[in-house]
């Protein structure tokens, strides 16, 4: 991770966050651990718990905690217990939360607590968090960060389209080519998929609620329909919807004998799993590590790591190269939050594009490539109205 390595050596040198209280609720991967050791490295003090009870990596716990940044989750944690970690992290009164969903900044606001400010990491959780701003709830400063352009084009489309596949294809070792993949949501996450399942020789349908979206995924030459329509032809459906419900009774009943249900949404929510339960005749049966077979009497589904975000919950979640962008923009975001504590409106904000653009840079240079500077003239030419 040669961008986040970068910031983390001025870090080092300037310690802008000198003694800073950061809580992450996160996914507890190795980059997560980069991350946290980044934040350590300018000066914080980083308290790291699950973003959800089936991603975290073990052995990344135990590293951690003895490098001195305690971690409280283990992989396949009750829910109970992933909420008294988030309330753990809470209690600590973070100066600074980091959030992969808005579960951590929730908890926050419900305990009547305030931070200096914080950052979200998903769609999901912006979604969640404006509505709680519009209700007039949120206490302090969140940067969006999933609206940054590097995000959307490095987690989104590059990080999930790749790492949603890589996670059907450990659980069912399935061949994709000659097989029908339906992807329910096409924004950033959903189109990177439905690309990626192209070029590997999959024929893709997409079901959208958004017009402009719909349109985009016809013109971009995939079939589109209503779910109904999709259920009877799809042999692996994923959803990256954000909503819930999306595949549920009136689907499952028309699904083809042996057809495969993945989400790539950040909730368990966007399969209906007791909707899929009660439609059962038999006892759920567990025929691979990752995969439930759902008995409907005239047809069997197969449902993959129980509707949990299946690139977290069945494979390693995206890799370092794309978590480099995400978690070096993560640094400048809690750093650009420190430097302007007090002078941030308690609302959901934007990256400032500055940020974005030295990712980009950065980044950029890792990979050895050179760009082009505008001349003189283009540049008067570009910033006047004459
Ligand atoms: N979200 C998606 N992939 C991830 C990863 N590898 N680490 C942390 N969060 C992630």
């Amino acid at each position: 991770m040669p961008v986040l390595r970068s910031i983390a050596e001025r870090f080092e040198a300037e310690r802008p966050l000198d003694g800073i209280r950061v809580a992450a609720c996160l996914h507890v991967t190795a980059e997560t651990a980069a991350l946290a050791r980044a934040l350590t490295r300018g000066g914080a003090e980083v308290r790291l718990a699950a973003a959800n009870p089936l991603s975290t990596q073990d052995d990344v716990v135990e590293t951690l905690d003895g490098g001195g940044i305690a971690v409280s989750s283990a992989r396949g944690e009750s829910v109970e217990d992933y909420v008294a970690h988030v309330k753990a992290l809470v209690k600590a009164e973070p100066q600074i939360t980091l959030d992969d969903g808005a579960d951590l900044v929730t908890a926050v606001n419900a305990a009547g607590q305030t931070a200096l400010g914080g950052t979200e990491e998903t769609t999901t959780g912006i979604v969640r968090l404006r509505h709680l701003a519009d209700e007039g709830g949120l206490r302090y400063p969140i940067l969006a960060l999933n609206e940054a352009r590097t995000e959307r084009t490095f987690n989104d489309r590059h990080g999930t389209g790749q790492s949603a596949l890589d996670g059907i294809l450990r659980a069912t070792n399935i061949l994709l080519a000659g097989h029908t993949l339906v992807l329910l949501g096409y924004g950033f996450a959903g189109k990177g998929v439905a690309e990626r399942a192209r070029g590997a020789g999959a024929a893709v349908i997409v079901c959208e609620v958004d017009a402009f979206r719909a349109l985009e995924a016809r013109m971009d030459g995939f079939e589109v329909m209503p779910i109904l329509d999709a259920a009877e032809r799809g042999d692996l459906f994923v959803t990256v919807t954000g909503s819930r419900a999306v595949l549920r009774a009136e689907h499952f009943k028309r699904m083809k004998d042996g057809a495969i249900l993945a989400n790539a949404g950040h909730f368990d929510v966007e399969v209906d799993l007791d909707g899929l339960t009660e439609l059962a005749v038999a006892p759920v049966r567990q025929v691979l590590p990752l995969v439930e077979e759902f008995d409907l009497g005239d047809r069997r589904l197969h449902l993959l790591t129980r509707g949990r975000v299946v690139n977290l919950s069945a494979a390693e979640g995206h890799p370092a190269s794309v978590m480099d962008v995400s978690f070096a923009l993560q640094a400048l975001a809690v750093e650009h939050l420190v430097r302007h504590e007090g002078k941030l409106e308690p609302k959901v904000l934007p990256v400032p594009r500055e940020l974005d653009d030295e990712v980009a840079r950065l980044k950029l240079a890792a990979l050895g490539v050179e760009i082009d500077e505008l001349t003189e003239g283009q540049r008067r030419y570009l910033t006047s109205w004459a």
